[in-house]
């Protein structure tokens, strides 16, 4: 015992300041919310294309669009502005300056406008010198950037990785977070590190040390405005399912990168795949779209409360893929309410993504709904309570191509 407690002491003593762990209590459940990369990129040309201009404007509609439709009570909450907000140049002090013309009230108005309808306010730095669109990164200045994200009133900060080596990508974001949680201002902490490790740099991430030093970061490339991209992501968590669900959970999520949600991309039935594959994930559902192009269709899925509630489960599990057949895989997901303290409630997603129908048979059993009492089944996107089960009744269902049927099995 007494030799424990020395060795209790040497190690806080001796704990050298960047292994200094992010405890900032925040993301239990994952973050949810709108960025502006994916549809707008970099939105600087306003005068060329003002469809997608990154702007004031723009950020404000987005925050009226989620306190005045739903949104925010379906748990959207997230507001983030991702690259190319910035002037080229920091101002004397050495601080980073919002473009004069697209944003003219600054940052830290649009951060009380976003607080005042009791939202959050999210912002976008990478770990370089430059940003990947070459705007003024934070290396060298984390300490500084850490306190105008503070003063501004930012609540999560996106941290990307372009531009520099796997060193700099291993220590700097451990830096930055101890940075970040010396403000004193909590901020969700996204990192990109993992992404440029393995695809840029070709190495291995190390994830255990990515979480416990991030509360998120992006694994795969840059989602596109195409399905076939999300098949690709789909595939990537497939496969990696075992390394990525180990170090999943509160606190800490693996990111598939943002929804394509009102770009007009996805037919129904594949705007169902991916928010269903997402909430099964755990992952951060981060729309990125012009609000009013959000069809009535894809708004029911975003404020379906008993899809979300799957996403923000608060154990937080990471759905397991078992691949049914080619292009079929089963996911599920293991999630609260409880019964007793032993049978849990599960959902079963069937995504089916070719582009022929398949018949699909299964035994939820064998995935863990065992207890003896039975189950109540609902359909996710209708609804409905459709059916009691017993603990060893089949599955039986058609999966239509391009599409995922979803049920919840709740114990009696
Ligand atoms: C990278 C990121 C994107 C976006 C852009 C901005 O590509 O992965 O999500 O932040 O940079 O330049």
């Amino acid at each position: 015992m007494l030799r424990l407690c020395f060795c209790c002491v040497f190690f806080f003593i001796f704990l050298p300041n960047n292994v200094k762990l992010l405890d900032n209590g925040l993301a239990r459940t994952p973050p949810m919310g709108w960025m502006s990369w994916g549809y707008y990129m970099c939105g600087d040309h306003c005068e060329e294309l003002p469809e997608k201009c990154l702007d004031e404007k723009l950020i404000l509609s987005v925050v009226d669009a989620f306190y005045n439709e739903g949104y925010q009570e379906a748990g959207f909450e997230y507001i983030i502005i991702d690259d190319c907000w910035s002037e080229r140049k920091r101002d004397e002090n050495g601080r980073l300056v919002a473009d004069k013309k697209r944003f003219p009230r600054g940052m830290k108005f649009i951060a009380d406008y976003i607080h005042a309808r009791g939202l959050k306010f999210g912002m976008y730095t990478n770990i370089a010198t430059v940003t990947c669109m070459q705007y003024p990164g934070s290396f060298g200045h984390f300490r500084t950037d850490a306190k105008t994200f503070a003063d501004w009133g930012v609540d999560y900060l996106k941290v990307d990785g372009c531009f520099v080596g796997e060193d700099v990508l291993n220590n700097a974001y451990i830096k930055l977070g101890s940075q970040l949680n010396d403000t004193g201002r909590p901020m969700v902490y996204s990192c990109s590190w993992p992404y440029y490790i393995q695809y840029i740099h070709s190495k291995v991430p190390d994830f255990e040390a990515i979480s416990q030093h991030c509360n998120m970061w992006r694994n795969y490339h840059d989602v596109q405005l195409y399905w076939p991209a999300l098949k690709m992501i789909f595939k990537h968590f497939e496969d990696e399912y075992e390394e990525l669900s180990r170090h999943h959970g509160p606190g800490k999520w693996n990111d598939p990168d943002m929804l394509i949600f009102g770009t007009d991309t996805l037919t129904e039935s594949q705007s169902r795949v991916q928010i269903a594959v997402y909430v099964m994930l755990s992952a951060p559902l981060l729309l990125s779209c012009d609000m009013t192009k959000i069809t009535a269709y894809e708004k029911k899925l975003l404020q379906n409360l008993d899809l979300m509630a799957v996403g923000q489960d608060p154990l937080g599990v990471m759905a397991r893929p078992h691949k049914l057949q080619e292009s079929v895989t089963l996911w599920v997901k293991r999630h609260l309410p409880m019964k007793g303290n032993k049978f849990h409630s599960y959902s079963f997603a069937i995504v089916n993504v070719d582009s022929q129908p398949h018949l699909i048979y299964f035994f939820p059993k064998i995935y863990g709904t065992d207890s003896k009492d039975g189950y109540t089944v609902m359909d996710i996107f209708s609804r409905d309570f459709i059916k009691n089960v017993t603990f060893h009744e089949p599955i039986e269902v058609t999966v239509p191509p391009d599409d995922v049927i979803m049920y919840t099995f709740f114990p009696l």
